[in-house]
């Protein structure tokens, strides 16, 4: 807390080395270490404070994914920290619990910066629900696993050949290693016999389709932008890059099971299945239990104050039409604005993947609620409050988004493919709130 009363971090985004595979060393880029960063833990009603210093050798940005800020501390392409800079964004946090994150969102070197590890989450709290009733004792029945892959040389080289977009790699790289929280292999002690998972997908552009290879019922306690209604019973549960999912998961003493990424149906042609990852499995996490665990308190059956689905208050939709590296045939222009909103207005968003290729779909200074996926309902754990969607080749996601009350003349928020070679590639544009 310094004088003013703000909550104030200090993140120096730099370079160093880690051991992610045994025996040998890897070049990465960290928050305050050598890869990824710390989380950062808020109360709604809190005024924070950044400073965020840049120790590496290229100009990146710091983007807060989700969070509900003035376009001005977003973190996107219009604010650059070059190197040996500090950039200082404040605000006061006004959202609802919920699990975001921050990563960098330079146009054209977002998927290279965040490959090479700039990322961490961020923890909302409020006192809506009550936090009592999920586990919440962070890092022993609250966990978070921030999910991404790699491909790693045997000498520990970060691989960044593909990084791009291209006809060969038609989502951008896709890594055969899986780093947990930035650890290659990892497992983790339970010590209670409830546990919550915060998963973040923080690949580039790998599609986790996750459960347990037991196929043992987990409850999704929260999306994307915040806590559920009531939990949902599920085995399976896909995230895109950029999505978040709260899971509570029930464990028996002394049994050990893990987390798995199972091929993640994505709704496309065989070819392209294949070449997005589509028939991939990928151990995530090994969850040992311990002999004796604490008994947690029962998963109530009411989480939270639901957000209720809003109605759009303007009636034409906004439709946009993904393409090869654009939206509505246009590739992201810094300096064109594509949309202007009113301030706390609710739109009806169209969102058509006209392509082959899996994309996915996120909306900075907003959330929003899914209407339909291809004219039909979405499916119950796509019901919830959220800011990124999969949009899969062919499909038409009906959105309902709600824009925040910052109004600002001069700077846009973004929207975009979070497949970050395609975001990079242009697949991105801007929005101004008036
Ligand atoms: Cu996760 Cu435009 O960002
Ligand atoms: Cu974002
Ligand atoms: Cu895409």
């Amino acid at each position: 807390i310094d004088a003013d009363g703000r909550r104030r971090f200090r993140l120096a985004l730099g370079e160093g080395r880690t051991e992610l595979l045994p025996g040998t060393t890897t070049a990465t880029w960290g928050v305050n270490g050598p890869i990824l960063g710390p989380t950062l833990r808020v109360r709604r009603g809190d005024r924070v404070a950044m400073d965020v210093s840049n120790h590496l050798p290229e100009t990146t940005t710091l983007h807060w994914h989700g969070m509900h800020l003035p376009a001005v501390m977003d973190g996107g392409p219009h604010q650059p920290i070059h190197p040996g800079r500090t950039w200082q964004p404040s605000w006061t946090v006004q959202q609802r619990a919920a699990t975001l994150w921050y990563h960098p969102h330079l146009h054209h070197a977002t998927a290279a910066h965040v490959y090479r590890g700039i990322g961490g989450l961020v923890i909302v709290d409020d006192g809506d629900h009550d936090a009592a009733s999920l586990p919440n004792h962070y890092g022993v029945d609250d966990i978070p696993l921030i999910l991404q892959d790699r491909r790693i040389d045997d000498d520990g080289t970060l691989d960044l050949s593909d990084l791009a977009f291209s006809g060969l790699t038609i989502t951008g790289l896709l890594g055969d290693k899986i780093l947990v929280n930035g650890t290659y292999d990892p497992y983790v002690e339970v010590s209670t016999t409830l546990v919550r998972l915060r998963l973040l997908n923080g690949a580039n552009a790998r599609i986790f389709h996750v459960g347990f290879t037991d196929d043992r019922d987990f409850s999704l306690v929260a999306t994307d932008a915040g806590v559920r209604g009531t939990p949902l019973s599920l085995n399976r549960l896909m995230l895109s890059p950029g999505e978040r999912a709260e899971i509570v998961v029930a464990f028996r003493p002394g049994e050990e099971v893990v987390l798995r990424g199972f091929p993640p149906p994505l709704g496309a042609n065989f070819a392209y299945q294949r070449l997005a990852g589509g028939g991939d499995t990928h151990d995530l996490i090994k969850m040992v239990a311990a002999a004796t665990l604490r008994p947690s308190a029962p998963l109530p059956a009411r989480l939270g104050r639901e957000v209720p689905v809003p109605t759009p208050t303007r009636p034409e939709p906004f439709r946009l039409e993904m393409g090869d590296f654009h939206l509505n045939d246009r590739t992201m222009d810094v300096t064109r604005v594509d949309r202007v909103v009113r301030t706390g207005s609710v739109e009806l968003w169209q969102i058509v993947n006209g392509q082959s290729i899996p994309h996915n779909f996120h909306v900075h200074g907003s959330a929003f609620h899914i209407l339909d996926i291809d004219g039909s309902a979405p499916p119950e754990y796509l019901r919830g409050d959220k800011d990124t969607v999969y949009v899969r080749p062919g499909a038409t996601v009906r959105l309902a988004v709600r824009f925040l009350d910052h109004s600002d003349i001069r700077w846009p928020y973004m929207f975009h493919c979070h497949l970050l070679a395609h975001e990079d590639a242009g697949m991105m544009g801007q929005f101004l709130t008036v």
